[in-house]
């Protein structure tokens, strides 16, 4: 696996367009790496031995009663304070979500007003419950197929759900979401002037048959296929979307996102990534579908996140890939995973009695073979390309979910 960097990274964000994205990775990673004690009879340990800050929550687990006890502290983390020139009221749909946390979070300490519109079916409240309160930050339970009225500047359409069991669970919602649900946010922007920013998808290209995938491959999807509902909800997204930027002007930005992966994913979501670190950490067989030869690329989320930020505050208007384009064998990945799941689990003193066993099952339909992103025109038009390797990011997750099964989350 070939790595971006290997020295430890120290911040995040760009500098960029007018708009300093800036932000410590120690700060983002007190968000979400946050101190967990772990009760048993009269011994009380921090089990993920983050430090204790002056802001942020902290829990305890008590294994007797198999209760827990959130601490919320009474400081938010400092956030940069912007004159009203720059200060932007910022919508961001499924806010509560994986990628929107970590962009609310970000937006949050850049000094901007963020407004967090949920319906809390993927999401959780727990993702972003560390600024409520906070006087730059709203959060909104709302479903958005239903029209929504607010003033904003800049909208980040995120709304919808990104895992196979999720968007196949409701399959006609699914379509719902991503029709009326975009359908309705182009009717804000339209509305407010708001630059809109919808987050697409490699699913957009289906099954493809060029590789890497640049923006200008059509796709080659299955429109009736089980994965139909996200890949085709998307494409209509992004027709919308053009729609309102030909036909009424308005400002937009597409971004088609790869497979992403860092804290805070649902650690339930069948998601690759997931189901290999707990899978490695509860010390369970590693499932491998197929023969595991199919390659996939991971991009970690603070890479993402970077780029999200940097295309709607650029010039650049068509569509563009977001994504690492380091691909590697799914085999390979479950490999690079249990070796980092135990490095994580010997350094924190319980190392497990035995290496599991990766094994293999059947392929589900439709899976795609290989998708990779090309990503010269995110390079060429916004200057970013991903700095966190992949084992950088896995031992992340991994130190996340660790303290989430420490405290009887997972
Ligand atoms: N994570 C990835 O690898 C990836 C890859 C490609 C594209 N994307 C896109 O990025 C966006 C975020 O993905 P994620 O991984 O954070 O997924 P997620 O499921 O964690 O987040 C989606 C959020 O949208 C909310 N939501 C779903 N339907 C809604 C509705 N009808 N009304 C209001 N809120 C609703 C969910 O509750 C959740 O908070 C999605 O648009 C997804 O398609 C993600």
């Amino acid at each position: 696996m070939a790595s971006q960097k290997n020295e430890s990274i120290k911040t995040v964000g760009h500098n960029k367009f007018g708009f300093d994205s800036t932000v410590d990775v120690e700060t983002l990673r007190s968000l979400y790496l946050t101190p967990v004690f772990v009760k048993d009879g009269s011994k009380v340990e921090n089990v993920t031995g983050a430090p204790a800050k002056e802001y942020g929550s902290e829990s305890t687990y008590d294994k007797a009663t198999n209760a827990i006890q959130y601490t919320t502290i009474a400081k938010f983390p400092p956030v940069k304070l912007l004159p009203n020139s720059e200060r932007k009221r910022i919508l961001v749909t499924g806010g509560a979500g994986f990628v929107g946390s970590h962009l609310v979070d970000r937006l949050m300490l850049l000094g901007h007003e963020v407004t967090v519109l949920d319906n809390f079916f993927t999401g959780s409240r727990t993702t972003v419950s560390h600024w409520v309160g906070h006087p730059n930050f709203e959060m909104v339970r709302h479903d958005v197929v239903e029209p929504f009225l607010i003033e904003v500047d800049q909208i980040y359409h995120l709304a919808c759900p990104a895992s196979p069991p999720h968007y196949q669970y409701n399959a006609v919602k699914t379509i719902k979401t991503s029709f009326m649900g975009t359908l309705n946010m182009l009717g804000l922007a339209k509305r407010t002037k708001a630059r809109f920013l919808i987050t697409s998808t490699s699913e957009v290209y289906g099954d493809p048959e060029e590789h890497p995938q640049r923006e200008d491959y059509w796709g080659h999807v299955n429109c009736i296929g089980i994965r139909a509902c996200y890949d085709e909800g998307k494409r209509v997204a992004e027709t919308l979307t053009y729609g309102y930027q030909r036909q009424d002007g308005v400002d937009v930005r597409v971004a088609r996102i790869f497979n992403t992966f860092g804290p805070r994913m649902n650690p339930y979501d069948g998601r690759v990534v997931s189901n290999f670190i707990i899978q490695a950490l509860k010390g369970e067989d590693m499932t491998v579908y197929g023969d595991g030869s199919q390659t996939r690329s991971f991009q970690y989320v603070h890479d993402l996140v970077d780029g999200l930020i940097l295309l709607m505050n650029g010039d650049e208007t068509r569509p563009v890939n977001v994504g690492n384009g380091d691909e590697f064998t799914i085999l390979e990945f479950a490999e690079a995973v249990r070796d980092i799941v135990e490095k994580v689990q010997k350094d924190q003193g319980n190392p497990l009695a035995k290496r599991v066993n990766i094994i293999h099952k059947d392929l589900p339909s439709d899976d795609p073979q290989r998708r990779r992103p090309d990503t010269t025109r995110a390079k060429e038009s916004l200057g970013w390309q991903p700095q966190w390797s992949v084992k950088q990011g896995i031992e992340e997750m991994v130190l996340y979910y660790a303290s989430k099964l420490a405290k009887g989350e997972i």
